[in-house]
């Protein structure tokens, strides 16, 4: 493809793009295909010879569009949203177009440099402990997603607490990690892939509020001490999945400080909502952490994949994840005055990821990233109202920001019959959990394009389909 070339089919595409945005909100939410549906439709193998580039964008159409389920509609409400926009898919092409592969600061300058930039100044717009910042012992570094960086906590924890043994050796069955029973699955599979294994993982009670209680916690942790084992990871959530549960960090932060423990905080989906000086009471007790991530792939308009994990001493994860074959030696790493991203994660190779951050960061600025966060809280706050009210509903949860968990008075049967009804209307989309034991829905409202008129239509679904 000449640069010519590609100049026109960018256009098209781009083109689609556009015009994808403006039609989304009439498609159906929740892809109707069966399994096997996309599948058969594909041929079994590739072309031998190239083929037009229009043929492509047909079946993109006929094929692709029926199995996709549309994440960037206005009405999806299910799980946590991975929301976007126009800046941030342009800056996701302007990584492609560059094609940098930024492992180390000498393979593209800008893109480490930009990187530091751009998560000292989420710092400051998240009101996020002073530790975190690059010009201190600490820094952040953009991860895939928040999974990969409660494992490089985990590991990180790990090698702290065996004076970085286990990486010699692996480990020895002695190192135990904790977390509330609502913790994100991430935190699990981090425990089995650092080795820890799913046996070593505690998952500490929560209170009524779904938050961890801290003095059970501190429990656990002198419980396994006194049997001989090595307490080295706890991870707290700001905002759970299942239910938005503030856990609260100051009083875990001082258990795990007293103890010794690495204090990792997950603010996967709820992180954002910090950009509001408001909502930064949750935050309280960060600065007791060793390290912490949120999600700008979630609520933030920066498309998928984007996770900001920090930590207040690199030191430690550095020289838990450092590795330095000949290959890779350069002047400037060797002169100690840069940061080599590759130090800081699992893979080697690393994407530009900062410039979509970057540019919707400019594009929206912080006033404008706030006036957003703010609309679905305020968006949330009217429907939970909505369900408070109702006859049909009840509230499953308190709502702290912009998750509203609620179910059908008349018990599971009822919830369940409401949620498949409405979900096949494919007029919107949302997805369950289990509270308390009882089947509950989530309506989580956080669409780039969601506006009150698309919350009323849900509302008015949802209360059709709780008909008996
Ligand atoms: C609180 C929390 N932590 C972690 C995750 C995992 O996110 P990721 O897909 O970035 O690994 C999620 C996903 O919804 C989450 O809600």
């Amino acid at each position: 493809m000449t640069p010519e070339e590609f100049r026109r089919r960018g256009r098209e595409v781009v083109d689609w793009i556009a015009s994808y945005m403006e039609r989304v909100e009439s498609l159906p939410v929740l892809s109707r295909a069966a399994p096997g549906d996309i599948l058969h439709r594909l041929p079994a193998g590739p072309p031998d010879r190239g083929e037009p580039f229009e043929s492509v964008l047909r079946d993109l159409d006929d094929i692709v569009l029926p199995g996709i389920t549309h994440w960037q509609s206005p009405s999806f409400f299910a799980y946590f949203p991975a929301n976007a926009s126009g800046p941030a898919i342009l800056g996701d092409l302007l990584c492609a177009g560059l094609g940098v592969q930024g492992m180390l600061w000498s393979t593209s300058p800008a893109c480490t440099e930009l990187e530091m930039r751009v998560l000292d100044w989420l710092v400051g717009m998240l009101g996020l402990p002073e530790a975190f910042l690059s010009t201190g012992q600490g820094g952040g570094v953009i991860q895939d997603t928040a999974s990969s960086a409660a494992l490089c906590a985990l590991l990180a924890a790990r090698e702290r607490a065996t004076n970085f043994a286990s990486n010699a050796r692996g480990c020895d069955g002695r190192l135990t990690a904790y977390a509330s029973t609502q913790a994100h699955s991430s935190i699990e599979k981090g425990v089995r892939v650092a080795g820890l294994g799913t046996e070593r993982l505690r998952l500490v009670e929560v209170d009524e509020e779904y938050a961890m209680r801290p003095e059970r916690l501190a429990e656990a942790i002198d419980k396994d001490r006194a049997a001989g084992l090595v307490p080295c990871f706890a991870a707290a959530t700001v905002g759970t999945t299942s239910s938005n549960a503030m856990d609260p960090l100051r009083a875990l932060g001082e258990v795990c400080r007293a103890r010794g423990v690495w204090f990792h905080v997950d603010g996967a989906m709820s992180g954002t909502a910090a950009l509001c000086p408001e909502f930064r009471t949750f935050q309280d007790g960060l600065d007791l952490a060793d390290s912490y991530c949120f999600n700008p792939h979630k609520w933030m308009f920066t498309n998928f994949d984007c996770d900001c994990f920090y930590v207040a001493d690199r030191a430690a994860l550095i020289r838990t994840l450092s590795i330095l074959p000949e290959y890779l030696r350069n002047k400037a790493t060797e002169s100690g005055a840069v940061v080599d991203y590759r130090d800081w994660h699992v893979p080697l190779g690393r994407r530009f990821r900062a410039l979509k951050l970057w540019l919707v960061i400019r594009h929206y600025g912080v006033e404008g990233l706030r006036h957003h966060v703010r609309r679905h809280v305020a968006l949330a706050g009217e429907f939970a109202g909505w369900v408070r009210a109702s006859a049909e509903f009840e509230l499953a949860a308190p709502v702290p920001l912009n998750l509203v968990c609620f179910r059908h008075r008349e018990g599971d049967d009822a919830t369940r019959r409401t949620l498949d009804r409405a979900n096949a209307t494919g007029r919107m989309f949302l997805t369950h959990t289990k509270l308390g034991g009882r089947l509950t829905l989530r309506m989580s409202i956080a669409g780039t394009t969601t506006e009150e008129r698309h919350v009323r239509a849900a509302w008015d679904t949802l209360r059709e389909a709780a008909k008996p």
